[in-house]
């Protein structure tokens, strides 16, 4: 649980990075439509959510701000009791008065009054710059005077790349769902049949253990179907001897796990455990490197060439290392990033780079992803035939601390041997 004292103190920092005589609006997520009648399940806006801990749609959080003083209101929808009837309670003005921490709560519907009464006489305004087109009409219809438009989303979410003890509580929970998911997978991959199987075990298990979703479409990737990166069809036949890359992670109240194994049906062939070994070597190297100060091009450069080596020496590269990777042969194979942040998006959205374009170095409290892979189409018939349909990748979700990396997902096997001895 995060506290409203901590959404209270990420609100006075976040007010303290606007310029004087601004104001910011965010707004809550729009509900969806699937189709007809029926919705998406809701999730609320990520940069709203850091900032207010609340889960209700039409809602709004604004930032008034004078010369130094910052006063910040929160726009809740109104209780209305035949809405209730079909969708719920709503915490309604008065209750979230005795909430949240802020100078005052209006209803939603106040928010054209209250842009013309804030912003008469302001020069910027702060809003996300993806927010949907209808809003940014509304917006710009009471910014008349407005001389400054700046990104409000880019604020929050370089304040989102340190985590807190309370979201680091969370990411370790939502781990310890998705490692519980893993285990079950790993012990009925060889009495499954289908792809789509493995899936519903995994997500039995997030919902089993308390997690409201996944947090992004979890993929079962059988045989060559994991050379397919973002696979998430999950329909195809399990093969005994084929391997099984699942990348799944669950979302616990609003935090993301990103976890990938490849896990044997059976038991692991002798090419895929030397593919296999290469991927895990790598891994752990990478997740050594781990700690501040580090740039997270280095830890890509350094996996390029790690992962370059081993492949000239199991024949799947041919020539000198150093010319393999100026030309970037290895990229067939290694197509994607090492990592990226995580937290409350699967990709926490902060930038890599500062404005600059100088890199962000890593820093205490950090979570990132390490995510090495090789990945060897079936058809290839450039690699030797042992190798080809091959596709691997081992994925952890890494703590930048004082001391190095810590790996929260440590948990989670994936030594051969641990495996083996799950799904044999
Ligand atoms: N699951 C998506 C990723 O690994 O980035
Ligand atoms: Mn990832
Ligand atoms: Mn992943």
């Amino acid at each position: 649980m995060i506290k409203e004292k901590e959404y209270k103190e990420r609100r006075t920092q976040f007010a303290k990075k606007l310029k004087p005589y601004s104001v910011a609006v965010l707004f809550s997520a729009e509900v969806k439509t699937r189709s007809n009648d029926t919705e998406y399940p809701y999730r609320q806006e990520s940069n709203f959510y850091y900032m207010t801990g609340f889960t209700e749609d039409k809602s709004a959080l604004m930032f008034v701000k004078e010369a130094k003083k910052t006063k910040i209101y929160l726009l809740v929808h109104k209780k209305d009791a035949n809405e209730e009837l079909w969708n719920g309670k709503r915490l309604g003005q008065q209750q979230a008065k005795e909430i949240f921490i802020v100078d005052d709560v209006f209803e939603y519907s106040e928010l054209p009054l209250k842009l013309k009464e804030f912003l008469e006489a302001k020069q910027r305004l702060y809003y996300d710059f993806k927010l949907d087109y209808s809003k940014v009409k509304l917006l710009k219809r009471y910014a008349k005077k407005i001389d400054t438009f700046k990104n409000a989303a880019s604020l929050i979410e370089k304040m989102r790349l340190i985590k807190s003890d309370a979201e680091i509580a969370l990411i370790k929970k939502a781990l310890d769902i998705t490692k519980k998911a893993h285990h079950r997978a790993m012990k009925k991959a060889s009495k499954l049949h289908y792809e789509y199987e493995l899936q519903a075990e995994l997500e039995y298990v997030f919902k089993k253990y308390g997690a409201q979703s996944d947090a992004y479409s979890s993929i079962v990737a059988s045989g060559n179907n994991a050379n397919t990166l973002h696979y998430i069809d999950n329909r195809a036949r399990l093969t005994k001897d084929e391997l099984i890359l699942i990348d799944a992670g669950c979302e616990y109240n609003y935090y993301a796990s990103d976890i990938t194994r490849t896990i044997p049906v059976t038991k692991f062939t002798k090419a895929q455990k030397e593919i296999y070994g290469l991927v895990l070597d790598v891994e752990k190297e990478i997740i050594k490197m781990v700690k501040p100060g580090v740039m997270r091009s280095s830890l890509q450069k350094r996996a390029e060439r790690l992962l370059c080596e081993g492949m000239v020496k199991l024949g799947i590269l041919h020539g000198k290392v150093k010319k393999l990777l100026k030309k970037e042969c290895h990229k067939k194979y290694f197509p994607h990033g090492i990592g990226h942040w995580m937290g409350i998006d699967v990709h926490d959205q902060a930038p890599y780079k500062t404005k600059k374009g100088k890199e962000v170095p890593l820093k205490k409290g950090m979570v990132l992803t390490i995510e090495p892979g090789i990945y060897i189409d079936e058809k290839d018939s450039k690699v030797p035939k042992k190798y080809r349909g091959i596709g691997i990748r081992i994925e952890d979700n890494i703590l930048v601390t004082e001391k190095g990396a810590k790996n929260l997902s440590k948990a989670i096997k994936k030594e051969i041997e641990e495996m083996e001895a799950y799904t044999s």
